[in-house]
This record gives C-alpha cells, sequence and structure tokens, in this order.
C-alpha cells in the first residue's frame, strides 16, 4: 500500500508547521554557491502546499527568515529577498485560484519596500479567500512576537481597556501574529537539525515535533506522509494517562 493511503484522514493535524532547513547544506553537497540551495528549495515548498492541499490540511506555516537571518552575508540576505518577492508573484494566481489565503507572520516592516509591496498585494488578492491558509513566517522570532504581544498588553493596561481579570491565556493569543490560527499538531524540521530555532515557541506548547535528516531541497511528497504516519502513530495525552484516553 503506498504511503498516502495509509494515512488516517479523520486524524489529520489540522495546523503544520516546517522549519525548512539545509539548503545550504543541499548546494555544497552539490559543489554549487548556498544560494543554488535556496533556488531549489521551491519544489519542496510546492510539494508542501499540494500535500495539504491534497489531503486537507487547513494550515501550513513555513519558516522561511527568521530575526537571526539578518546576520548572515549580505549577498545572501538580499538574494533571499530577491527570491522572495519573484517567488510570490510567481505563485499567487495559482494559490488564489485555489482559494488559499495567503497569510504572513513576522515584521514586514525591515523587509526592502518592493519585496513588502508584492507581499502586500498578495495578501490583498487573497484576503477573503475560505479555503486553506499559507503562512510565510518572514523576519520572524518568537521572542520578538511574544514581546510585541507583551507591550501591546501593558498599553491596553495602561490605557485602562483591560483589567488584571482580562490577563488570560486568550488575550496573550490574541495578541500574537497568530492570532486567527489554530495551535500547531505538527511540526517538522528538516536537515537533521533538532532545535527551534526561535520558531512560534507560544504555538507548539503541545505540537508533536518531528525531524528528518532530509534537507529541504529533497523533501518530497513521500516525506511530508512519513511525517503525518509518524504523528498518527502517536499518542496525544495533553496530560492525561493513556487508560483515559482509551475508555
Ligand atoms: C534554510 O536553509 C533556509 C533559510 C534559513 C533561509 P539554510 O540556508 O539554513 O541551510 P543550511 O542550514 O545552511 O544547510
Ligand atoms: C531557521 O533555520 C530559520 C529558517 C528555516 C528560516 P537556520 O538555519 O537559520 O537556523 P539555525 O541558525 O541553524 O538555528
Ligand atoms: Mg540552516
Amino acid at each position: 500500500m503506498s504511503l498516502i493511503d495509509q494515512i488516517d484522514k479523520n486524524k489529520l493535524p489540522n495546523h503544520v508547521a516546517i522549519i525548512m532547513d539545509g539548503n545550504g547544506r543541499w548546494a555544497k553537497q552539490n559543489g554549487k554557491e548556498r544560494t543554488f540551495g535556496h533556488k531549489n528549495a521551491l519544489k519542496a515548498v510546492r510539494a508542501s502546499i499540494e500535500t495539504c492541499r491534497d489531503l486537507g490540511i487547513k494550515y501550513l506555516t513555513l519558516y522561511a527568515f527568521s530575526t537571526e537571518n539578518w546576520n548572515r552575508p549580505k549577498l545572501e540576505v538580499s538574494f533571499l529577498m530577491t527570491l522572495l518577492s519573484s517567488t510570490i508573484k510567481a505563485e499567487i494566481k495559482e494559490l488564489h485560484e485555489g482559494n488559499v489565503r495567503f497569510n504572513i507572520i513576522g515584521d514586514l516592516s525591515r523587509l526592502p519596500s518592493s519585496a513588502r509591496k508584492d507581499l502586500e498585494k498578495a495578501l490583498d488578492l487573497t484576503k477573503n479567500n475560505t479555503g486553506s491558509v499559507l503562512t510565510l513566517a518572514l523576519n520572524y522570532g518568537a521572542k520578538e512576537e511574544l514581546l510585541v504581544a507583551i507591550k501591546n498588553i501593558a498599553n491596553q493596561f495602561k490605557n485602562g481597556s483591560i483589567t488584571d481579570q482580562d490577563l488570560t491565556e486568550e488575550l496573550v493569543e490574541k495578541n500574537l501574529y497568530t492570532h486567527d490560527m489554530p495551535m500547531v499538531d505538527l511540526m517538522i524540521r528538516t536537515s537533521g537539525e533538532t532545535r527551534i530555532s526561535n520558531f512560534l515557541l507560544w504555538q507548539i506548547a503541545y505540537a508533536e515535533l518531528y525531524f528528518t535528516p532530509v534537507l529541504w531541497p529533497d523533501f518530497t511528497h513521500e516525506h511530508f506522509y512519513e511525517a503525518i504516519l509518524n504523528y498518527q502513530g502517536r499518542e496525544r495525552r495533553f496530560g492525561k494517562t493513556s487508560e483515559q484516553l482509551t475508555n
């Protein structure tokens, strides 16, 4: 039986987040510059979007550029920014036709204005779509996201629009970039690294983590199916005992 046929359609994750890692090492293995790896990452992005579409996974969140990635060589950063704009421009029509809502988390203000314009156009074009939600994490850092939320809440407190009764988990969630998204069910990281690298800290509180040695440009539909099958083999107990769940 093929992998996709083994997937239980009633036990799918609702929100999958992916740390797309290993482009540089993939390029090196192929005797090329790091940028060659970034260019060749697009196929894996497409495969992930298609997998979510075909299976009916509603939320897919892709880590594309972290707040720490500004520390990379200038040329690599500008290459990534240009690639980002051109990719969005090339792909957005098809996403829109597929009723996908394009979404971004992160601080766009630091992005080059041309990239920002392309991204804002894409956001606007798809804003009323009701199908799946594709989120790119761009200039995203979870610590920064939490800090922004804390500052917002402190301001609301100061101006009297909330009282200490209002300080709940829901209020924190309302102030995150992900305010209109559910918690992450499955987080995948490629390239063999087993760390979170400042991605979605609050939102992965109870996510299942899946690490694969596959480098991102090599990540295919089949690899994604394997991750989902692995996820489906786990028991999500949320603090309860196994017996409580089976009874
Ligand atoms: C992930 O691949 C892409 C980004 C972080 C933008 P890397 O560029 O981190 O590749 P490695 O980890 O150096 O192999
Ligand atoms: C995390 O990958 C960021 C993205 C995938 C966009 P990195 O390759 O930047 O992470 P570290 O630096 O190895 O932790
Ligand atoms: Mg990396």
